[in-house]
């Protein structure tokens, strides 16, 4: 069969597989490769057993795989075949040198650069995913049109705003698609190419074009928001916690004004993942670039108030259980940094067990789906934390349960017999608001919600 376009993405992480996936399935007529350097990563995305857990994820591979849709580390070859060329690989925070803890790490998106230009032998068109520092497609364009082959390379930035658990969800109805080009004929023309490619299911009117650069920022600017307010809502939480006003009641106030909205207003433990602190981080470092450090502050503030949070959900622990966890047993329900997802990266988990860990507490994790990550992210620690997978198992013997994922399996446990395994006086510290604190406080626990009055049996 003969394809109408020849696509590849370079990446195949939790945003290039399941976008790939998605265009392979919606456009039968495009012939769509995914390339990485990581073996063990295309040997998971052709087998069964798929490198990330997304709902709905595994039926659209199942589909489309070897048909439309390949994985591949044969990342010459794929450059060298195909035209149309989204770069999904991994922009980390820096950590060395200039910038470090603070700006992206470019080294893995420059070196696919070279990568792109060194296996070249026709025009392509070169698509930014990953998240990137406004103006680096400018670095991208000067790295491509470095070539003496005459070679001609389009940058397109095209960031992707599908969150982890509703990934398949998300890339099926997106509220948008931005795509930012060169405002040149050749820039609009190659926007135009990718535009034909999303409209094959999503509406026109949702597929926004700007210039390149309003497209690079606001991808940061959008996590930046959500982030923001979530760290609004989580500092009103404390403020409610000392007022016996309840966080819940005040979101739901605040919510329903139409101009502000109900959605990203439920106070936690704090916001984790992969993008929000990693951009705002970004976007602070590039506003002290440019001279403006009051921008920078007031951005740098809703990660102050993220890490604030779990410190204070610790010390709201310590403070409950007479000034001492050391020797206890406390078990963490939940350590994926959001349900649905096995991923934990800048889980809120991973802060407060170490935390936790430090006073000398005895940590034992359960979640469905992320405790091979959390081995990985609480290595070191193991005469002090252990992983069992069965919450019910998890928490017996335990003078404390923390619930840290809004898992819904979690609201569905019998809390009689959660409380008849424990120790007493038995405590519950309930990080996403997710049960149900009446019943709880009736069966015999103390309960601590987030942003609301404690409920205790102690006079
Ligand atoms: C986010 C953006 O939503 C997405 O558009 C972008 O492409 C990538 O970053 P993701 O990191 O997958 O997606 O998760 P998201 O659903 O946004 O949640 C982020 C964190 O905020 C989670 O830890 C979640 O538990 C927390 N959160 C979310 C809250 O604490 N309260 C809320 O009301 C909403
Ligand atoms: P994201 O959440 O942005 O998708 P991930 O870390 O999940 O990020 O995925 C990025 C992927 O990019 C990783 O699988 C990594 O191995 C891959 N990668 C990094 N550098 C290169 C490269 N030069 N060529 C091909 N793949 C790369």
């Amino acid at each position: 069969m003969t394809f109408e376009k020849h696509i590849l993405c370079i990446g195949a992480g939790y945003v290039g597989g399941p976008t790939m996936a998605m265009i392979a399935c919606r456009c039968p007529r495009y012939r769509v490769t995914v390339v990485d350097v990581n073996r063990e990563k295309i040997d998971q995305w052709n087998s069964d057993e798929l490198p990330i857990y997304e709902p709905g994820l595994d039926e659209i591979v199942r589909a489309v795989r070897g048909k439309n849709l390949f994985f591949s580390t044969d990342i010459p070859k794929a450059i060298e075949e195909n035209d149309i060329i989204f770069v999904s690989v991994n922009t980390p925070t820096k950590n060395y040198g200039v910038g470090a803890g603070m700006a992206a790490d470019l080294q893995f998106w420059e070196k696919t650069a070279r990568e792109i230009l060194k296996y070249s032998k026709s025009p392509k068109i070169v698509i930014e995913k990953s998240t990137l520092p406004v103006k680096t497609a400018l670095a991208m364009e000067r790295i491509l049109n470095s070539n003496h082959h005459g070679i001609a390379f389009d940058v397109l930035s095209n960031p992707e705003f599908l969150a982890e658990g509703t990934a398949v969800r998300d890339l099926t109805s997106p509220d948008r698609v931005l795509i930012g080009s060169e405002e040149t004929e050749r820039g609009l023309r190659a926007r135009d190419i990718l535009v034909e490619i999303y409209a094959n299911w999503v509406p026109r009117e949702r597929i926004l074009t700007s210039n390149i650069w309003s497209s690079e920022l606001s991808k940061l600017v959008s996590n930046a928001f959500l982030a923001q307010r979530i760290s609004s809502i989580n500092a009103i939480s404390a403020l409610c916690e000392k007022t016996d006003a309840d966080i819940t009641e005040v979101s739901r106030a605040v919510g329903t004004d139409s101009r502000i909205g109900p959605k990203f207003l439920n106070s936690s433990v704090g916001f984790g993942g992969s993008c929000f602190k990693k951009d705002i981080l970004n976007l602070v470092y590039l506003c002290r670039h440019y001279g403006l450090n009051e921008v920078a502050d007031y951005w740098e503030g809703v990660l102050k108030i993220n890490d604030y949070q779990q410190d204070r959900f610790v010390l709201t622990m310590i403070d409950a259980m007479f000034n001492t966890l050391s020797g206890k047993k406390i078990c963490v329900w939940g350590f994926a940094f959001k349900a649905d997802t096995g991923d934990t990266r800048e889980s809120p988990a991973i802060r407060i067990t170490k935390r936790l860990v430090e006073e000398n507490a005895l940590v034992i994790v359960s979640d469905p789906k992320a405790l091979k990550n959390a081995r990985a992210d609480l290595c070191g620690l193991e005469d002090r934390v252990s992983f069992v997978e069965d919450p019910m198992e998890a928490v017996k013997g335990c003078h404390a349960l923390c619930v840290l994922t809004e898992w819904d399996l979690y609201r569905h446990q019998d809390f009689e017999a959660v409380y008849a395994s424990m120790a007493k006086p038995s405590f519950l510290f309930d990080g996403r608001n997710i049960l149900d604190h009446g019943k709880c406080f009736r069966i015999g626990f103390n309960v601590y919600p987030i942003g609301k009055p404690p409920m205790t049996h102690f006079q």
